[in-house]
């Protein structure tokens, strides 16, 4: 049978009322669609731990910080929905911009220092605009438990601080990275990478383990550890490392002297598409 795909939140808000009355629990996994892998690990995870599992797909305008970024995000709604069918998942909830923003919001979240680092001062307004949606969507669906990867790790940070300091009543759930053969993070923008690109896209993966290694061989110092691993991303006209930081994983602020438990987090843009990844090093 066809997951049942919900568009107007008046619609969600009663069929949520409905699974309130019979006790169930319900488990929301956020997404923009383009579905993969890595998305379909967090969707298995809440179809272990929720009685009713939902998963929103909306491309998010106020988180892009670029124009052509946001239209040429992948939309895929029908594969999108026979996945979401083969992991039996009980709800699309897949609202229009309109419905989500009938006019531009005024009061958004304000993320704070959690935002100053990493992607942060790359993407200004993006986790902002990720705040303030992931709210939006806990507001309507009002899910016990939520799911998100650690692909994202700011975000996930973000957002575990954003239910602690406004007293969200979900669990937020961290679901490790899912990765191609040679270490490539799974992304819906992984699509646009062109065979050439995708042959040097694994570049990111590989200085982050190079740093992995520089920590476990006891190095401390955050700019040696960073030199020798972005050491490892080839000299080619299409990459370019935009950052590789070394932070705290609460606290996402970078320390003179690395002392594990860290994270390290990188981004590189191999040609016009920028690609993510982090790992962390206990
Ligand atoms: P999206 O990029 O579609 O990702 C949805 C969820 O899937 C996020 O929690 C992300 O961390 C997770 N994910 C993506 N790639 C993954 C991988 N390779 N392994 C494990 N998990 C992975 O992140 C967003 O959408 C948006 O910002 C959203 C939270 C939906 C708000 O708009």
């Amino acid at each position: 049978m066809p997951v049942e795909t919900i568009a107007s939140i008046a619609a969600l808000r009663s069929r949520r009322a409905d699974v309130r009355r019979s006790g169930r629990t319900v488990g929301l996994v956020p997404t923009m669609g383009a579905l993969h892998a890595g998305h379909e690990r967090l969707i298995e995870q809440a179809r272990r731990e929720s009685d009713c599992v939902v998963v929103s797909i909306f491309v998010n305008p106020i988180q892009f910080d670029r124009q052509d970024d946001l239209q040429r995000y992948p939309r895929t709604l029908d594969a999108d929905r026979a996945v979401c069918e083969r992991l039996g998942v009980d709800l699309i909830f897949a609202p229009t911009a309109e419905e989500m923003y009938p006019e531009p919001p005024q009061l958004t979240v304000d993320v704070g220092p959690l935002g100053d680092h990493l992607c942060g001062p790359f993407r200004p307004g993006h986790f902002r605009g990720v705040a303030t949606v992931v709210l939006k969507l806990f507001e309507i669906v009002q899910p016990d438990r939520a799911y998100f990867g650690e692909k994202d790790a700011q975000q996930l940070a973000i957002i575990r601080r954003l239910v602690r300091d406004l007293n969200v009543p979900t669990a937020i759930a961290g679901v490790a990275t899912v990765r191609e053969a040679d270490g490539l993070a799974l992304s819906s923008r992984n699509q646009r990478l062109s065979a050439d690109e995708r042959r040097l896209a694994t570049a990111l993966f590989q200085a982050l383990r190079e740093a992995e290694r520089q920590i476990g061989a006891g190095e401390r110092d955050p700019a040696v550890i960073r030199e020798r691993a972005a050491a490892r991303i080839p000299s080619s006209p299409h990459l370019r490392l935009e950052y590789l930081e070394i932070v705290d994983p609460d606290s996402l602020q970078p320390a003179a002297v690395v002392q594990p438990p860290v994270r390290v987090a990188g981004a590189l843009w191999v040609g016009s598409t920028r690609l993510i990844d982090n790992l962390l090093i206990a």
